[in-house]
């Protein structure tokens, strides 16, 4: 099978014949065959055995046909290297046996060691990068968003004391913030350098700091790690996370090629508020996956025919998978995006040629 490239010419927002389509966490529990290995495995024990965790990676992408696959692993699974002791948890998600809550905390941090503590990980990379037909995407967690597991110990609604952390000790905030992005620029240069073709920055939950807050404790972390990656070909995307549409006019400088959007706001608002440089991703709310298929569909066509005013588009969720989602359900969607697109696209086509 030859290989398929259209997910990265779309975050190059060169012309594509359709839209692509992959979903944030698609590897994961609404899949029946995955909840049997998990009977068997936690999350840390599958990404210790590379031939399993290329195997769960590429479960989606037979069972869906997206074109990307994301690598199976955690935001968290670097952390242990810089000195972090945690455990997912299930239902509940990471949690830190020694969270982050002083200077010394923060001095204590080492630097990453990726050849030497995540080998499995970048072994994993190396057969995807052998086996796929599609592009390999993989990521690490933004300073802000590993902070506050980091710091919380456990996953928060109100990240109080994240905040409390930023405000009341700012200079303790950055050393952990300097850390952090020193970790997630070593990690995602060694897989690159391993054969994934494209890496997401995850911020999930940084859309919980007020635009002037994320521009004074966060931006200039975000703009040195895209700085720091930028001589680098493959195409980052940063996906600032959930609720994040009033941190979109602030992200100029930020030299990513992608975007991911939330589902508050439109795709065409989106762009207007980035400023028109990136491409963007994403953004159906993920629980419209609950609404019988015309309505998914529906939403799907309109999301579609936004994306397709631009250059640069790829579908997404807004945020991603839940457990209760449906495979069937994503299945057609994916098979709708791809045929909807394609008549789309060349509906715009011929119209040109008529002109
Ligand atoms: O997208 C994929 O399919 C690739 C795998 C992936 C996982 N986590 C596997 C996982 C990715 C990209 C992540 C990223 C991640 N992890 C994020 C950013 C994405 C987002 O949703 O915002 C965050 C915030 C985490 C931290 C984390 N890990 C949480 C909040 C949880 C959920 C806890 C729960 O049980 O509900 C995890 C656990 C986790 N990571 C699971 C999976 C498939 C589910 C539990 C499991 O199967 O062990």
């Amino acid at each position: 099978m030859s290989y398929c490239d259209l997910f990265l010419r779309a975050c190059r927002k060169e012309a594509t014949e359709r839209v692509p389509v992959w979903y944030m966490r698609q590897a994961g529990r609404y899949d029946p065959d995955y909840r049997k290995i998990k009977e068997k495995y936690s999350l840390l024990e599958i990404c210790e055995q590379p031939e399993l965790a290329a195997e769960i990676t590429l479960m989606p992408v037979r069972k869906l046909g997206v074109d990307a696959a994301i690598l199976y692993s955690d935001i968290m699974n670097p952390v242990a290297s810089i000195g972090i002791d945690f455990d997912i948890v299930k239902n509940v998600g990471p949690v830190i046996h020694n969270p982050i809550r002083s200077r010394a905390d923060v001095e204590k941090l080492k630097p990453i060691d990726v050849e030497g503590d995540l080998p499995h990980v970048l072994e994993t990379i190396r057969i995807l990068d052998r086996e796929l037909t599609i592009p390999l995407i993989t990521f690490a967690g933004a300073p802000f968003t590993i902070a506050s597991y980091l710091i919380e110990g456990r996953p928060s609604k109100s990240y109080i004391l994240t905040k409390s952390l930023m405000y009341g000790e700012p200079d303790v905030w950055q050393a952990l913030m300097d850390k952090l992005a020193d970790m997630v620029v070593a990690y995602v240069k060694a897989q690159l350098a391993n054969g994934s073709k494209a890496v997401q920055l995850f911020d999930s939950w940084v859309g919980a700091l007020s635009p002037r807050d994320f521009s004074t404790y966060v931006l200039p972390t975000i703009e040195r790690i895209f700085q720091e990656l930028s001589g680098l070909p493959q195409p980052k995307i940063y996906f600032p996370g959930v609720a994040s549409g009033e941190l979109l006019p602030l992200l100029h400088n930020v030299r990513a090629d992608v975007i991911g959007l939330d589902w508050r706001v439109s795709v065409q608002e989106g762009r207007r508020r980035l400023g028109g440089t990136f491409a963007v991703q994403g953004n159906l709310d993920p629980y419209v996956l609950t609404a019988p298929m015309d309505v998914v569909k529906a939403q799907a066509a309109a999301i579609i025919d936004e994306g397709l005013h631009e250059p640069g588009y790829i579908f997404n969720l807004g945020h991603g998978l839940f457990p209760e989602a449906s495979l069937d359900k994503l299945r057609e969607l994916t098979e709708f995006v791809r045929e909807y697109s394609e008549k789309r696209i060349a509906e715009r086509v011929s119209g040109e040629q008529r002109m």
